[in-house]
């Protein structure tokens, strides 16, 4: 190993000991609670479907380890659909293939967006934030059908 990579290996190691150090004597000694991930906020607790005339509709979307409810919608072609996303547990993605609906599912709180549905087919849903062990299996689907 060249000595420039064995001393910037040391200092890492250093900095780390400290860093660590650190983070024990605030948890221990000046009683520093460290921030957790999950909130116990909760928007909604349930996926739902809310349909206002034929062609508006309300969504919302609970995303969670690893799935979304409601898991399969049908909608008619021509539709308007008001989105509202939150998750349960982490962050996670929430892409509708086919348009330029790009989200993020954040617990505690709710994102919004407007899609409309002009052409009829099945619209794939995936979760594209890595949150977990069976992200890449988290998936829904928005059938857009002729009326
Ligand atoms: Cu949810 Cu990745």
């Amino acid at each position: 190993m060249d000595r420039a990579e064995r001393l910037a290996l040391s200092i890492a190691s250093g900095m780390l000991v400290v860093f660590l150090a650190a983070v024990i004597f605030a948890v221990a000694k000046l009683d520093i609670k460290l921030p957790t991930c999950l909130t116990s906020m909760q928007p909604f607790e349930s996926g739902e479907v809310i349909q206002h005339t034929a062609d508006r509709f309300e969504i919302h979307y609970l995303a969670m380890m690893w799935s979304f409810e409601p898991e399969e919608v049908e909608i008619p072609r021509g539709a308007t659909v008001d989105l509202y996303l939150t998750s349960e547990d982490v962050l996670h993605g929430f892409q509708i293939l086919g348009t330029n609906t790009n989200l993020m599912a954040v617990p505690g709180t709710v994102n919004y967006a407007r899609v409309h549905f002009d052409k009829p087919g099945k619209y794939r849903i995936v979760c594209h934030e890595y949150c977990g062990v069976d992200h890449q299996s988290m998936a829904a689907e928005i059938n857009v059908v002729e009326h």
